[in-house]
């Protein structure tokens, strides 16, 4: 190799470049086993078959384990169906995934075919002829002639989602309207969390924000999923300063307004009061609500206000609810499913 330098440039010339390079092609195709040898063939064909025919015994493992074992809630039916499902599942797929392969490797052509750039629609020749290809693979492939391995994936592949659909299942009922109601009832006490203890509504003071909750809901058949519904901020504000709404005179008793504290976001607790402002703001992702204006929101993703509880005072002062929310609280999303 050599070089010469142009006079009064700097950019190296190369003088033993061939004009133009060959295609070197592609190397010479090697023949596999399978492809000299019809009992090497018929062996792979077998090892294929098994494989299916493993992959459809773990399926029917999984089934068995899922319908005979008992969860009883000790710990052997736990480990039997634990064991059960997994080692059914993993067979499942590993026989149907490895099958598949060892196919393609041993069985199917393996002849590298070149295929020219052409327009995007080829001429009415070549899709005549790309559907001969096609034919001829599924020919090649076996498919129609090896009856053995065609039934074995048939039977594999009918079985594959059969689990899926089993564990599925096991997801849990759907939860209807739940979504929709909370714990707060009409008459239903609000008290503070987590003492339980009732509120009256001389207790709350201007400037201070409260979290309460219906009380008695710790009695409630799920008092977790309740209280991640029922959750409530009580803020008492100068009646002057909060801008009617019209159809919710009365919610309120004396200045003081109960709102949900899921934001209606994504679900967060609404957790920061600002004093001066009024304002109160989700820390999840800056949702911020203006309590002046019925919790309307003024920043932030959320695109609906916090939900209002409508409360009133019992014969003792107690602040009260005066019926459930009247719209779900909580993401957008609840009320649209
Ligand atoms: S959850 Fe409150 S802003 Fe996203």
């Amino acid at each position: 190799m050599s070089s010469e330098q142009e006079p009064g440039t700097d950019v190296a010339t190369r003088t033993d470049a061939p004009e133009r390079f060959e295609n070197p092609g592609l190397p010479a195709h090697r023949h596999r086993l399978a492809d000299t040898d019809p009992r090497a063939a018929k062996r792979a064909e077998r090892q294929v078959a098994l494989l299916f025919g493993l992959s459809a015994l773990g399926s029917i493992l999984l089934i068995v384990t899922y319908f005979a074992v008992p969860l009883d809630g000790t710990f052997a039916t736990l480990f039997k169906s634990n064991l059960g499902l997994g080692l059914g599942l993993g067979l499942a797929m590993f026989g149907i995934g490895v099958g598949a392969i060892h196919w393609a490797k041993t069985l199917m052509p393996d002849t590298e075919r070149i295929e020219m750039r052409h327009p995007m629609r080829g001429s009415d020749e070549d899709r005549e002829a790309a559907a001969e290809i096609l034919a001829l693979g599924a020919q090649e492939s076996g498919l129609g002639r090896r009856a053995l391995l065609r039934n074995s994936l048939i039977g594999a592949a009918a079985l594959a989602p059969l689990p899926a659909l089993l564990l599925l299942g096991d997801l849990g009922p759907l939860p209807q309207d739940k979504l929709a109601h909370t714990f707060w009832e009409r008459g239903k006490r609000l008290a503070r969390d987590p003492s339980g203890t009732p509120i009256k509504a001389s207790e709350v003071t201007r400037g201070s924000v409260y979290h309460v909750m219906p009380e008695g809901i710790e009695d409630a058949e799920h008092p977790l999923e309740e209280k991640a519904k029922a959750a409530v901020l009580l803020i008492r504000l100068d009646p002057q300063d909060v801008e009617p709404m019209p159809g919710r005179e009365g919610w309120d008793v004396d200045g003081i307004y109960a709102y949900s504290k899921i934001c209606t976001h994504v679900g967060c607790p609404v957790a920061l009061y600002e004093q001066t402002t009024h304002h109160l703001l989700c820390p999840c992702h800056q949702s911020t609500f203006d309590v002046e204006q019925h919790c309307k929101v003024i920043f932030g993703p959320a695109k609906r206000p916090l939900p209002q509880l409508p409360i009133s005072v019992d014969d003792e002062g107690y602040l009260v609810a005066q019926s459930d929310f009247h719209e779900p609280v909580g993401p957008s999303f609840w009320e649209r499913g």
